[in-house]
């Protein structure tokens, strides 16, 4: 099989996990989820004490000696992150931990941090990646890019169901709301902001059931490796 590489960017609850966790399965190429690793280092600088709203420290922490290891590992298929050696991947996924991997994504040392490894990852097996910056900035040179989007209500439901289904207690609104402000951040932060790649395709699953998503990502992939 030829090395190909898979940039999926977009806003949170957009499917992008999912679908490309699906489409990367079916078609044998490694998904990578880049916002896991963002996470993870939220949770490293939540347990150093610091707030959102203090960025010159989790730049001070990024260049210490106490700088996180972060990798990932790959049990039965799946992508599991790894915090100094430390298994974070379901401490990882709560409200909290999305406000500080929206926090800590803005800083240019973290985003700087991880460039590498991203980059690296996609160098040595074929991958789809998803994040918000891969198709403009880890992998300007990816074979296929696509931007993949919803309405923010959509998408809030979603994310909203998911959350509920592992037993946290959240609200719609208060999901809508947290999603609104994270996309205003990302989209709006000076250091690899998200938006569309020129020549990503966009695909809007806001009508579309999660099937005919993955079916729709799928065959743009599938394309590319004919
Ligand atoms: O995809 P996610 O919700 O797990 O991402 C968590 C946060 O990390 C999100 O607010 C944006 C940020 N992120 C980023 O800035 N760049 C990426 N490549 C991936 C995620």
């Amino acid at each position: 099989m030829k090395h190909i590489a898979v940039a999926i960017d977009g806003p949170s609850g957009a499917g992008k996990s999912t679908i490309a966790r699906a489409v990367a399965q079916s078609l044998g190429l490694i998904y990578v989820d880049t916002g896991a690793m963002y996470r993870t280092i939220g949770l490293h600088v939540s347990r150093a004490g610091i707030q959102p709203g203090e960025p010159d420290k989790v730049s001070e922490l990024i260049q210490s000696a106490d700088a996180p290891a972060v990798s990932l590992t790959y049990v039965e298929g799946e992508q599991h992150v790894l915090l100094n050696g430390e298994d974070v991947s379901g401490l990882i996924r709560t409200p909290e931990m999305s406000r500080y991997a929206s926090f800590v994504s803005a800083v240019p040392e973290v985003r700087a941090f991880l460039l590498n490894t991203q980059r690296d990852l996609a160098k040595t097996t074929s991958v789809i990646m998803d994040g918000r910056d891969i198709g403009t900035v880890i992998l300007p040179d990816a074979d296929v890019k696509i931007y993949l989007t919803a309405a923010p209500e959509a998408r809030a439901r979603r994310r909203c169901d998911e959350l509920l289904e592992k037993g946290q207690d959240v609200t719609y609104e208060q999901i809508l709301a947290d999603q609104l402000r994270r996309d205003e951040a990302d989209m709006t932060r000076a250091e690899a902001p998200l938006r569309q790649a020129e020549d990503a395709v966009l695909v809007d699953t806001s009508e579309l059931t999660l099937e005919q998503s993955i079916e729709a990502v799928g065959a743009i992939v599938r394309r590319v490796m004919e």
